[in-house]
Formats: C-alpha cells, structure tokens, sequence
C-alpha cells in the first residue's frame, strides 16, 4: 500500500490561497504516494473542484449526527454528498480547546464509518503525560474508548493518526525510533481489538513533519504516513513529502 500524507490545514488560508496551492500542486504530483487534504469546511468545495483527482478532500471535523436541528454543525451525510472522502477525528486541539473526549469521539467515528468515509482518529499524550511514563496507558486509553464496540463491517474505513501533543507546531519530533515503539503498541491494540484488519489498519504519524525528517519515519515498520499540518500549507513542501521534490 502507498504511504499515505494527510495536509490538515487546520484553520488557515484563504480562497486565492487555495487556488495558488492548487495550481502548484497539481503540476508536480505524480501519486507515487497518496495526498489528502482537510481543509476549513467552508473551503471544501473549492479543494474538490480544485485539487487533481488523484487527491482526496475531506474536512477536519464533523458532527456526531447526519441531520436535524444541529445549528452551527457539518452534516457527515452532506460532507458524502458532496463527494468528501474522510474526517480528521479527535485531534489534540478539539480535544483541548472544544472539551472533545475520547468517550464521546466514539459516537462521531461510528456515524461518520457508517456513511461512508474514512475516520482518521487522532490519539496522542502530552509533554507532562510522557515525562510521567503514561505514554502507552494514555494511548490505550484513547483506542478504546474510542474504538469501543465499532462495527467490525467498517473497520476498512479506520486510520489511527498517532501525533504526541508536544510535538504538534513546535518543531519537535518524535525520533523515528520514539515514534515507531507507540506506533507498534498501536498496531498490537487493532491486532486484538480487530484481528483480521489489525495488520492492515494504516497508522500516520504527525508532529513537525518536515520534509528533512519525513523519509526517516516512512522508514519504519508502522509508520504508514503522516498527518501535516505547517509542512502542508505550502505546495513545495507537501509536494517533497509526498515523494515529488
Ligand atoms: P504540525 O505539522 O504543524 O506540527 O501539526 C501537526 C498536526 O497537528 C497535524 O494534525
């Protein structure tokens, strides 16, 4: 399977910037690896009509419901409707500044699985959390309250996104070696919670992925990608980490 890059751009750019992206972007890509991008929901209709069809949009967050009196939310079923591909679920800033919980980010992987798309369910511990050791028992923790009784039917439509807190938009790594040990208790999680899609199931890194440090942590064993936020907001870099310099 082809590694796979993940551009969360979080809540920047604006619509010209989008088009400049795109205009770049798709000249150079050659999907020697595979490129989605989650844009601000309000975005996502000019990245579908923009983006090369060999890239896959999607949004950074959506409600735990399909429809009905939601006001303010995004509708999982109308994201399907207009041809989105996946969610980003669960990163560390909706868990820290919007109260998510990994107990009630299981109602939203489940619906959003059910309609379709693929849940990019985002685990990570914090600085103090690490330096406390808590690393492995806060991820196990995150997996399954997360993952707790998902239909096993769906589990095609999972991907793990493994980003320490520490290290998002500080410009601090994890080593690959650091990162591929959680990666590797990860996979041994899905390989006992879901066993014939634990070895299948890809698990993305993210946290300061540069283009200088990328080839490094594709290298190891359970790292299949990246989740990106700074390095893919501009076209050269998430092109060079995507293979194409
Ligand atoms: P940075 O790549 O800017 O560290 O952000 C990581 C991230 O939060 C991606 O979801």
């Amino acid at each position: 399977m082809k590694k796979l890059l993940v551009g969360n751009w979080k809540m920047n750019k604006n619509s010209h910037e989008v088009a400049e992206f795109f205009k770049t972007f798709n000249e150079h890509f050659s999907e020697k690896r595979e490129a989605w991008i989650a844009s601000q929901s309000i975005h996502f209709p000019i990245v579908e009509e923009l983006k090369t069809s060999g890239v896959k949009a999607g949004l950074q967050n959506c409600s735990e419901h399909i429809d009905g009196a939601f006001t303010g939310e995004v509708s999982p079923r109308a994201l399907k409707d207009m041809n989105g591909h996946f969610v980003i679920l669960g990163h560390s800033e909706r868990r820290q500044y919007f109260g998510e919980t990994s107990r009630g980010l299981n109602a939203k992987v489940r619906t959003v699985m059910n309609e379709g798309l693929v849940a990019v369910y985002c685990v990570g511990e914090t600085l103090s959390e690490r330096e406390n050791g808590q690393t492995l028992s806060i991820i196990e923790d995150q997996l399954h309250q997360g993952l707790n009784d998902q239909s096993k039917a769906n589990i095609d439509n999972l991907i793990i996104a493994y980003e320490p807190v520490w290290a998002i938009g500080t410009g601090k790594t994890a080593t690959p070696k650091e990162a591929q040990e959680v990666h590797a208790y990860i996979r041994s999680i899905l390989q006992t919670k879901f066993p014939s899609f634990g070895d299948k199931t890809r698990i993305l890194y993210g946290g300061s992925v540069k283009p200088d440090n990328i080839e490094e942590l594709l290298a190891q064993k359970d790292i299949d990608g990246g989740l990106v936020g700074g390095a893919s907001l501009k076209a050269k870099d998430f092109l060079a980490l995507c293979g194409d310099k």
